[in-house]
């Protein structure tokens, strides 16, 4: 038997998507391999502390900030419990698009065009245009389910939509919107990781990009999964979807959102460290056509933080 914490909850933006994804969960997981206790992150933690000792794994099913961002997984580490997310430096970085976006282009990938600005520094609206031409999406630089974002089609909705981000958190980034097909690569795995087939999201009509209504509103959006591409053009997004993940330096498994260009080239938007968990959420829905049922894609997320906790004392902490 397996002592299970389910760490939800927590005071992120997205803590309803996240008490929404436990419930989930502990509905699909085996009761006779695992005992489950349940913490929520927001008011919970110092019971989880407390019941360190008695606990064999830890599923966080935390999205955004305090959860998703490695501070969590610095507190789990201090407390010497596996979990099933990626490391603290891993999460940390790819929490941040615009240090997510740095790493991408470092490892030759394709990323779009965009400008960081920083809460109370100046920046010059004319050169952010000028650089990264329009349109383009103006997102809070830590976030998560699109919140605080906005498409900008003229120069003159720019400021107010980099205001509507600051609310969010105090860096912002102005990205150069790519038109063509969103798409998002899973990838699963420990010393070996195997990409998961590609899905694609098509918004519903109305919804001008996959936004957070889009994203959650039943049959606003549909989900093709495998995605209809030809082979080459699928198997090149499932290789970047494995270098998104080496060069943003995490482990166990991942979500990459990468948008196919008219042009038929892929750029990457953002790489999802906790992807929603959920039986219909993208990344178990690919792993489904992957062979592997939600309860059995569960299983294997314990059973890789288990095994990647037993190795941590001889080699470098993932
Ligand atoms: N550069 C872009 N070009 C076109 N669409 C974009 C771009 N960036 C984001 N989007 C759209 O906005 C959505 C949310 O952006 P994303 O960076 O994935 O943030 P979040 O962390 O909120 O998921 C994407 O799923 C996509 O539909
Ligand atoms: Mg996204």
């Amino acid at each position: 038997m397996i002592n299970l914490a389910l760490l939800y909850g927590g005071r992120s933006a997205e803590r309803e998507v996240s008490i929404a994804g436990a419930g989930e969960v502990e509905k699909a997981l085996d009761r006779d391999k695992y005992m489950i206790f349940r913490y929520d992150a927001a008011t919970e933690l110092e019971g989880l502390v407390h019941d360190a000792h008695r606990l064999d794994c830890v599923f966080i099913l935390l999205h955004g900030r305090f959860g998703e961002d490695g501070t969590v997984q610095g507190l789990l580490d201090l407390l010497d419990l596996p979990y099933q997310s990626s490391g603290v430096l891993g999460s940390a970085v790819s929490m941040d698009k615009h240090v997510s976006k740095v790493l991408y282009r470092e490892a030759g990938l394709l990323t779009p065009v965009w400008k960081r600005i920083k809460k109370g520094l100046e920046y010059d609206l004319f050169e952010i245009v000028s650089e990264t031409a329009l349109p383009v999406v103006v997102k809070p630089s830590s976030q998560g389910s699109s919140v605080g974002i906005g498409l900008v089609h003229r120069e003159d909705e720019l400021e107010e939509a980099i205001k509507e981000a600051f609310r969010w958190d105090s860096e912002v980034i102005v990205e150069q919107y790519v038109k063509g097909r969103e798409i998002t690569g899973g990838v699963l795995g420990l010393e070996k990781m195997e990409a998961l087939p590609i899905v694609e999201i098509v918004p519903g009509e109305g919804f001008a990009f996959f936004d957070y209504e889009a994203k959650y509103k039943p049959g606003a959006t549909r989900e093709i999964c495998p995605a209809e591409l030809d082979k080459g053009l699928s198997r090149m997004a499932q290789e970047a979807a494995l270098k998104a993940h080496g060069a943003l330096g995490l482990s166990i498994y991942s979500r990459t959102d990468m948008i196919i260009s008219d042009e038929g080239d892929i750029y990457c938007i953002e790489t999802n460290t906790i992807p929603g968990m959920t039986p219909t959420s993208l990344f178990p829905q690919a792993a489904k056509v992957h062979g592997l049922s939600f309860s059995a894609l569960l299983d294997r997320l314990i059973e890789l933080a288990i095994k990647r906790k037993g190795r941590r004392y001889t080699q470098r902490p993932l």
